[in-house]
């Protein structure tokens, strides 16, 4: 029977839920009250129309006309605060509600000097039916002159009582109300709180609305929200004001999906954002990170809102999330949307740090580029305690007067035992609508949920047994045995002078580089892991292996290593002209001559031939870019950071398929899309690399104009007219040989094409720009004819060097030695054959 009575509602929640999903017309508040109380006329503020609380037919006021007093003075700071209606005693508003659900309740307050109150000392406590709104608040103490709440209330029953309690020999008062209807699909009941668990039943709880930014944008009011909603601009919560830059685009080019209305934040949210600013310094390792004063006693939903406005290509930005210090990694928007320009928004849960501030970062992510970031809206709502309360711990009951809440009580009993069953009807409603959502979008990957850090598969168990005792001065040659030394962390703590951050190189995505200096004086680079990264860990383990078994002139050597007390250290050859990227721009060095460009750019192809020709088996690098390319103090090259390196396919295989990682703006198109990975990937961003030396500028710089963003596809379209002089690097103007140039740029020409059969191998990339350095050596040559290191090549016909492009291919697999001597040495012999003309 008792079933039987709620199938009516049941179906009539079904209906109305299905039309509401289905249904793309603007939103219609059912219930609508704006109320300007104690006033005697209309008010319009904010293109509204707010008429006088007791002329509202639909709206009643439980009490005698004489606890109820009007107030006015005009010099109030806007209209809405001309008025007030002044309590004596606890007095409640009755609401109508034509549409249950959730409704917007929106208090207005300002203490408004007139003749017979003190409003400033009233000390003001608002409650509805279930929910403690405001407790005990006075204007005394209070920083702003006037004050504007909004709450969102879910109402399950006919009406809606506001009540307003002056405290013991007191008054209370209100300038104004609102309680409008709010769309269904806005508030979930479910949040991700983070680092790995969500919490839900948040539609059964009061909320209050404490930020709501508009990240790079204007402020936004009631006049252009069509939930009167107020947006402000994030600036001054930004915790260094340099570290963002505002971007916006036209609010027309936004496009909804099916999945975000314009109730969810309105166009001009999505249209402005705040993405990372200055993105040419060299150390682009940086957070912007705003800073939310909060209540420490309360949880917060908190919606982030983002919209890629600024990339020109798809999945080109690639960023953390930070809510306090926990993460939401690898946020991939257009994975997520499927296109630009398409908004997205997340929601989280999230307590106070201990400072009682929320901090809210978008970050990097330490496997994509260093530039990109971007978040477009902010929204952090309290949510009431258990007491359901959002001002203190005080339910209801406690603070209504006895008379009123003995007759309330039982009011309140029946009201959400009907309730309930309405609210687990509803719950279960908005459940469906929410998983078939979700199944929609593609899923983030929960790739931060945390493993165990030092289990016992961490592969470090056969270096262990070369283990030294700490402070054996007796550093274990790396040639004689293929494994680091072990440095106790006392060693490391002595090298780096207790990681002194004045010694700090870098900050990666594995952690810190400090410089240290071993007991004997060898400078060496300290890599300090991020314990806390489950990708470290990983990324440990492999550079270790891979390094442990490799052994070139141009791959960064390591010394050693350190997994003492949870740390995980890595022990480096000192590089002391630190990584190529921070000579071509951003840190103010001198500019690089064409010839030591192409000789870096030679030694790092010499490195990565080596990696995929030169072990038994051949090897990925998976993470080529400028800053993985480092320069010892004679410039010479070398390839670093193997963390995210994975063994070639083996001999039936084509290629190996894996999960997609690297860095945006040198990712492999095709890797991207197919999730294969060959040798051919790592050409791909060797030819981005090179892009950069030519035109000194980031791989991905979104600050600039959308066709400009991303250098692969900006580089191309000048090559591919012949005009690559047009962009490249001012400081090269007139200095580089034209025939050399133009070899460099088919080169990188070749190694971006769009797929890996197209592209060379990195022997053919090496011949060819071995090739490249001695058209631009013969032509210095020819000017300065007394340079005697380039006199071999004098009058060496360019017919000649024509006819050795043709027998490019002769370097692919040339040799595949794993002495790393021996390897170089047969590799100069087979150029000096190849480009000295006297040696054929
Ligand atoms: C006040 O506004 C209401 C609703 O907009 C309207 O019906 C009413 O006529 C207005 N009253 C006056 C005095 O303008
Ligand atoms: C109106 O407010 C102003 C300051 O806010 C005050 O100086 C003035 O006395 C007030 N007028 C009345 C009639 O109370
Ligand atoms: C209300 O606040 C006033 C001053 O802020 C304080 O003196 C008073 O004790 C408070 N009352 C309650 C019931 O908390
Ligand atoms: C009001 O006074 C009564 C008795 O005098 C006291 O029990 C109550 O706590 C007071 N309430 C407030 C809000 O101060
Ligand atoms: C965007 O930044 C510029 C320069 O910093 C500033 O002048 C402008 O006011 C900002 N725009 C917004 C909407 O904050
Ligand atoms: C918001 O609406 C007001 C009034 O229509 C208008 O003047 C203002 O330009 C609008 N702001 C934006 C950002 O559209
Ligand atoms: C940063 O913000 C402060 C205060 O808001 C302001 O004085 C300063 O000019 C801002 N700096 C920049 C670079 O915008
Ligand atoms: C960004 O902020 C998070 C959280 O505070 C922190 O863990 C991370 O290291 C920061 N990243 C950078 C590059 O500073
Ligand atoms: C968050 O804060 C609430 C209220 O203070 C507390 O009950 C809850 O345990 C906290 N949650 C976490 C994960 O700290």
């Amino acid at each position: 029977m008792k079933i039987m009575k709620w199938v009516p509602l049941f179906m009539t929640l079904i209906l109305y839920g299905m039309f509401v999903c289905s249904s793309n017309a603007a939103f219609k508040p059912v219930d609508s009250y704006l109320l300007a109380c104690g006033s005697s006329h209309n008010v319009t503020f904010q293109g509204q129309t707010y008429i006088p609380d007791l002329e509202h037919s639909s709206v009643k006021l439980s009490s005698q006309a004489n606890s109820l007093v009007a107030t006015t003075n005009s010099s109030a700071p806007f209209p809405i605060y001309q008025s007030a209606r002044v309590f004596t005693r606890s007095v409640s508003y009755e609401f109508d509600i034509k549409q249950k659900g959730h409704h917007w309740v929106r208090l207005y307050f300002y203490p408004i000097s007139s003749a017979g109150h003190d409003l400033k000392s009233a000390s003001l406590t608002v409650v509805t039916e279930n929910f403690v709104l405001l407790n005990n608040f006075t204007f005394e103490n209070f920083k702003g002159s006037y004050m504007w709440k909004e709450f969102a209330i879910n109402v399950d029953s006919n009406s809606l009582s506001l009540t307003f309690i002056p405290s013991n020999n007191s008054i209370a008062f209100v300038n104004a109300i609102e309680v409008v209807s709010i769309p269904d699909d806005l508030i979930p009941d479910q949040a991700l709180f983070l680092p790995s668990t969500s919490i839900s039943g948040i539609s059964e709880l009061a909320l209050e609305t404490v930020y709501r930014v508009n990240m790079g944008g204007p402020l936004l009011t009631a006049q252009n929200d069509t939930l009167g909603r107020m947006w402000q601009n994030d600036v001054q919560y930004l915790h260094v004001n340099s570290s963002a830059t505002n971007v916006s685009v036209s609010p027309s080019t936004i496009k909804y999906p099916a999945t975000v209305t314009p109730e969810i934040a309105p166009n001009w949210v999505y249209a402005t954002a705040e993405t990372m600013g200055d993105p040419n310094v060299a150390n682009s390792n940086f957070n912007m990170t705003w800073v939310f004063n909060v209540d420490p006693d309360f949880t917060y939903f908190i919606r982030v809102h983002f919209c890629d406005v600024v990339s020109q290509s798809l999945n080109s930005l690639v960023f953390n999330l930070y809510i306090n210090s926990d993460v939401w990694a690898s946020v991939d928007l257009s994975s997520l949307t499927g296109g630009l320009d398409v908004p997205y928004y997340k929601d989280f849960a999230a307590n106070s740090s201990d400072s009682g501030v929320l901090t809210i970062s978008v970050g990097p992510d330490p496997v994509a580029d260093d530039s990109s970031g971007i978040m477009n809206g902010l929204e952090i709502i309290k949510m009431s305690n258990e007491a359901r309360s959002l001002d203190g711990v005080s339910p209801v009951e406690h603070l209504l007067p006895p008379s009123a809440s003995k007759k309330k009580h039982t009011a309140i009993i029946i009201g959400s035992s009907v309730g309930a069953v309405a609210a687990v009807m509803m719950i279960a409603l908005f459940f469906c609508c929410f998983v078939s959502h979700k199944s929609k979008t593609p899923q983030q990957g929960h790739s931060w949920l945390p493993l165990p850090l030092y289990g016992n598969s961490l592969t470090l168990t056969k270096m262990s047994t070369v283990s030294q005792k700490s402070g054996t001065a007796s550093c274990i040659s790396l040639t004689s045995t293929n494994l680091g030394r072990f440095f106790s962390f006392q060693d490391i703590m002595e090298a780096t002078n207790k990681f002194d951050e004045t010694m700090l190189l870098g900050v990666g995505g594995f952690g810190r580089v400090y410089k240290g200096t071993l007991e004997d004086g060898t400078n060496v680079a300290v890599k300090r892991g991020n314990p806390r990264s489950e990708q470290g860990i990983a990324e440990f383990r492999t550079e270790i292996e891979m390094l442990s078994k490799l052994r070139h002139r141009h791959l960064v050597s390591l010394i050693g290593y350190c997994d003492e007390r949870s740390e995980m250290i890595l022990v480096y050859e000192y590089m002391a002209n630190g990584p190529l990227r921070s000579h071509l721009y951003g840190a103010d060095l001198p500019s690089l001559s064409w010839k030591q460009r192409l000789e870096i750019c030679i030694g790092a192809a010499r490195g990565l031939h080596y990696l995929h020709t030169g072990a038994t088996q051949s090897i990925i690098h998976r993470d080529v870019k400028t800053t993985n390319i480092l320069l010892d103090e004679n410039f010479v090259a070398k390839v670093a950071d193997f963390g995210l390196s994975k063994t070639g396919p083996s001999l039936d295989q084509t290629h190996v398929s894996t999960a997609v990682k690297g860095s945006f703006g040198y990712l492999d198109p095709e890797y991207f899309r197919r999730q294969q990975l060959t040798e051919k990937s790592d050409v791909y961003s060797f030819g981005v690399v090179l892009m950069e030396v030519l035109c000194t500028r980031p791989a991905l710089n979104p600050v600039l104009p959308r066709e400009q963003v991303n250098i692969a596809e900006w580089a191309m379209t000048w090559q591919k007219k012949g005009m690559l002089d047009q962009i490249m690097d001012s400081n090269l103007v007139g200095k580089v040989n034209s025939a050399s140039l133009k070899k460099f740029g088919e080169t990188a020409e070749k190694c971006l094409a769009e797929y890996g059969v197209d592209r060379p191998s990195m022997g053919d990339v090496l011949w060819n720009l071995e090739y490249a350095l001695q058209l631009e050596e013969m032509s210095s040559a020819l000017a300065e004819p007394e340079d005697n290191s380039t006199n071999h090549i004098q009058g060496l016909p360019l017919t000649s060097l024509e006819q050795f492009d043709n027998s490019v291919n002769m370097m692919n697999g040339a040799n595949s030695g794993t002495d790393d001597d021996a390897e170089d040495a047969t590799t100069s012999a087979v150029f000096s054959q190849l480009v000295n003309p006297r040696g054929r």
